[in-house]
């Protein structure tokens, strides 16, 4: 039996609409893999009773099929379904890295990002590589049509999980068609700050660089009580607020010192609200690890 553990995962950042990735050091999926005839299932930890274990409709019988390794599969949970943390990402990489291991595939980390994604496509009805590619290869990762490319950067981070559920599917509905000349090239900057703050491990050029005005407002809505736990995370230290991935996590980059004011002032902000929520004190950290 081989063991992988794979990191909960933030896409996006505000300028990288599906393309931007960073691995958190935690919360994390842990994926048991065994050699069987025929691929089983079995799903424990954090919102597992809401994770079907029929492996054509969870995300790591997609990854089985794909290497043509049947396995007997354990998915211990650590990130929640819909929460924005690269749930199903977490698991898809964990069995991805495991099962190439295990039947000797040979298959490079990079190579390994695609055949993930297609357990993606099985839960968002989309294949994108910006949850896997940071799940597989740790870091910062820009994800394009041409490939990924990875920055290994260091940031403390703030992730707060509220009890909503967003499915990423509900969250792609509501992104807009198109947007105006001057809201891409308030992106590109954008984006291009953030890269830079990546490759400096500075957390103030990060969250400058952690903002959009296309599809993170369109998404809040679905957010019960966004706009203040944002305000909140500002006012209590943060250098960038966002919504992780499709939500509804809200994650905030900051400088270490700041990591405990700004968690409170999210849990508290969302509690205003009537919303319970949970703090992950986090920071970017590395991908799927084999035991
Ligand atoms: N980039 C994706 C989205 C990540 O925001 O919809 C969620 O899987």
């Amino acid at each position: 039996m081989l063991t992988v553990r794979a990191p909960a995962t933030s896409a996006n950042l505000g300028s990288g609409f599906d393309v931007f990735g960073v691995a958190l050091s935690r919360p994390a999926d842990v994926v048991r893999v065994e050699k069987a005839d025929r691929t089983t299932i079995e799903v424990t930890g954090a919102g597992s009773q809401y994770i079907p274990e029929d492996p054509e409709k969870n995300t790591v019988g997609a990854v089985a099929e794909a290497l043509s390794a049947p396995a007997h599969i354990e998915i211990d949970k650590g990130v929640r379904p819909a929460s924005g943390l690269g749930s199903s990402a977490a698991s898809a990489a964990a069995a991805a890295v495991a099962l190439n291991e295990l039947y000797d595939r040979g298959k490079t980390r990079k190579e390994l990002v695609p055949i993930a994604a297609k357990g993606e496509a099985v839960v968002s009805g989309d294949a994108h590589d910006d949850n896997v590619a940071p799940a597989i290869l740790g870091g910062f990762t820009i994800a394009t049509d041409d490939g990924v490319r990875t920055v290994d950067a260091d940031v403390p981070l703030v992730a707060c999980l509220p009890d909503i559920v967003v499915s990423t599917r509900d969250a792609r509905r509501v992104v807009p068609d198109g947007a105006k000349v001057s809201q891409l090239v308030e992106t590109v900057g954008n984006a291009a700050t953030l890269t830079t703050g990546m490759h400096r491990d500075d957390p103030d050029l990060v969250g400058a660089g952690m903002y959009d005005s296309v599809v993170t407002p369109a998404r809040a809505k679905l957010i019960d009580g966004y706009d203040d736990v944002r305000e909140a995370a500002f006012d209590a230290g943060a250098t960038g607020v966002t919504i992780s991935g499709a939500g509804p996590t809200v994650i905030a980059a900051c400088h270490e010192g700041d990591r405990r004011d700004v968690g409170v002032a999210m849990l508290d902000a969302f509690d205003a609200h009537g919303v319970d929520s949970q703090v992950y004190q986090t920071r970017i950290g590395e991908g799927a690890t084999l035991f």
